[in-house]
């Protein structure tokens, strides 16, 4: 549980607040590389921790994200026109490029007033860069962003990953609470039977035991990008299951279920405001691309990836209950509702816009939640006393992996992390740009 103050604190990410402040020390995807995939296309209105920009690709393809009002007497650029390499407003005409600068002012005579003003007057313009088919953005000085952190699904070829995103009609905690809580599973997700049989249906081992042990033993690891977490479940004789996640600070995370040879999964939240957030699905494989398979699940709702419409609003959402099926409940999904992406995203959205976490009592099973919430409020705290977040030195410490692993029963985790990725923390240098020449 929580104070009331620290539950704020963890939650609130608008431009006066500490947490806020944390959020503006990173990177952070913003949009998908597709929704500004054309120069010259009419600007999007988004928003992002309570403040609102435009985001659009100029003609000469350089993407910019700017905010909306106008230096000349605040007209809102929404309503502007994407053209020859700026946005210009149509109250006078004045126009200005992807970095903010005005280049131009029609409705004054050629002169040196003009020129002065000119170069004066600006609108405020973020940073951006596109990476692993997202677009990020850097929130703080424009002069002092840092590198961007090296996350696995940007090193990989484009046709080695699927990116997606969605609404999330919550705030951004408590959300990747549902990903750092990897107990969930055993519930959440439940397949009870194939209709009719009245028997459970696993897809695999891996389905049996986590619906098997529901009381899954939790030990959870520093690092120097976030943390990693084990949950273990009782498998077969001798064995133990782990499902292994990472947090990497401050809103990112690594799926725990992936198998050797299979796609690995990554979620980003990102606040709208306290009350909504985007969330960026990735799906990649380091050494191949996505199959037709893998596609053909990912782009149909079978998969971590949501059903959305062309605003990527999830079809199944807080507005008709995600199509909750009664019938369904009773007989085939613990739940009710189709879909893994939906499943979450409906638990997470019934805590409330922002959870009340002054009124929970948390388990063993919740150490993931706790240990991320603490972490977040150290740096969110420290930033407030001057100590910057540490994880912005180190982009190369993002490059890491997570998974599941089966091993001998009374293995410690580190052992596990060792065997399982060569390191004990999943660290994965390998995959780190000029790795393989230093070989
Ligand atoms: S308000 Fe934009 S040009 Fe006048
Ligand atoms: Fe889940």
């Amino acid at each position: 549980m929580l104070t009331r103050e620290d539950n704020e604190l963890l939650t609130r990410t608008g431009p006066d607040t500490p947490m806020g402040a944390l959020f503006r020390r990173f990177w952070q995807p913003v949009a998908l590389a597709e929704e500004v995939a054309t120069p010259d296309e009419p600007p999007k209105r988004v928003r992002y921790m309570g403040e609102d920009f435009l985001l659009f690709r100029q003609t000469d393809g350089k993407i910019g994200l700017v905010e909306p009002r106008c230096a000349h007497r605040g007209a809102d650029l929404y309503f502007g026109r994407n053209e020859d390499c700026g946005l210009r407003c149509v109250y006078h005409g004045w126009k200005f490029d992807a970095d903010g600068g005005c280049v131009d002012i029609p409705n004054m005579q050629p002169g040196r007033a003009r020129d002065n003003i000119m170069k004066s007057a600006r609108i405020r313009s973020l940073p951006v860069r596109e990476w692993g088919g997202q677009i990020w953005a850097w929130f703080g000085e424009p002069d002092a962003a840092p590198e961007l952190p090296l996350v696995e699904w940007a090193l990989v070829p484009p046709q080695n990953r699927y990116v997606s995103k969605k609404l999330q009609e919550c705030n951004w905690a408590q959300s990747l609470e549902g990903a750092v809580d990897t107990a969930h599973f055993s519930y959440v997700h439940r397949v009870l039977s194939e209709e009719g049989t009245g028997k459970p249906v696993y897809l695999d081992k891996r389905q049996q035991w986590i619906h098997d042990d529901g009381a899954p033993t939790f030990v959870v690891e520093e690092h120097e990008a976030g943390l990693v977490m084990g949950g273990a479940r009782k498998a077969d004789p001798g064995e133990t299951y782990w499902r292994i996640s990472q947090f990497l600070t401050p809103n990112h995370s690594l799926a725990p279920g992936t198998f050797p040879g299979e796609p690995y999964a990554a979620q980003s939240w990102m606040p709208v405001d306290d009350e909504n957030c985007w969330i960026f699905t990735v799906t990649w494989c380091p050494d191949r691309p996505i199959s037709d398979d893998e596609l053909d699940r990912y782009e149909n709702g079978r998969s971590v990836h949501a059903m959305v419409d062309e605003d990527y609003v999830p079809l199944r959402n807080r507005g008709n209950e995600y199509l909750l099926d009664r019938d369904l409940q009773k007989t085939k999904l613990f739940m009710g509702i189709t879909g893994l992406s939906e499943q979450d995203a409906a638990i997470q959205d019934s805590q409330g816009r922002i959870a009340p976490r002054d009124r929970e009592i948390l388990t063993p099973s919740d150490e993931g939640v706790i240990r991320f919430r603490k972490l977040m409020i150290k740096r969110a705290r420290d930033l407030q006393i001057g100590i910057e977040p540490p994880e912005v030195q180190v982009p190369e410490a993002y490059a890491t992996h997570s998974g599941g692993a089966v091993a001998p029963e009374g293995q410690s985790f580190v052992e596990v992390l060792k065997e399982r990725f060569g390191d004990d923390r999943g660290r994965a240098p390998d995959l780190l740009p000029g790795a393989a020449a230093a070989e």
